[in-house]
């Protein structure tokens, strides 16, 4: 008997299909885009509760942690959190809405609304986590 080969058994080979962006379309980018910050949301939750952990060993442990947070590239990953929130947040909302079938047509242009808000958000968090 010939064997047929099991189309349900994903190879290891295409785990990464999804983050293989180039030249496909807005949706295609909007969802890397959409899991990569859902990624990162959830790494940072792990370090917000290792952060959260330094008060429990007194003030002196956290006045360092305090120390360290206020270099740039540390503001520079917490814009890069806000960004990651607002992008997932409101893009989230959009997913969802379509799923319910509500503003299906409108997805472009409701994709392009959810990247402006990200980059005005941004911008304004930007201004004043710098000028902090
Ligand atoms: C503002 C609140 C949020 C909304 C509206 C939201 C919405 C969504 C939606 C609709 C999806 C499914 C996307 C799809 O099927 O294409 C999703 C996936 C996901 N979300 Fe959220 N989310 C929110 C907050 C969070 C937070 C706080 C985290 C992490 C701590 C998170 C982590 C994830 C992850 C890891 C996925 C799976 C991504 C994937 O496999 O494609 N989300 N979210």
């Amino acid at each position: 008997m010939v064997s047929t080969p099991d189309t349900n058994v994903r190879s290891p080979r295409h785990f990464w299909q999804w983050f293989r962006v180039w030249g496909r379309s807005p949706g295609m980018w909007a969802f890397a885009l959409n899991r990569l910050a859902g990624i990162g949301l959830v790494f940072y939750l792990f370090l917000h509760l290792y952060v959260l952990h330094l008060l429990a060993e007194g003030p002196q442990a956290y006045e360092q942690f305090l120390a360290l947070v206020r270099s740039p590239v540390f503001i520079l990953g917490e814009l890069l959190v806000v960004v990651g929130v607002l992008y997932h947040g409101l893009n989230g909302i959009r997913v969802a809405l379509n799923g319910f079938g509500v503003a299906v047509p409108a997805q472009k242009a409701l994709l392009l609304g959810v990247v402006g808000l990200v980059l005005i958000g941004g911008l304004v968090f930007a201004l004043r986590m710098f000028a902090a």
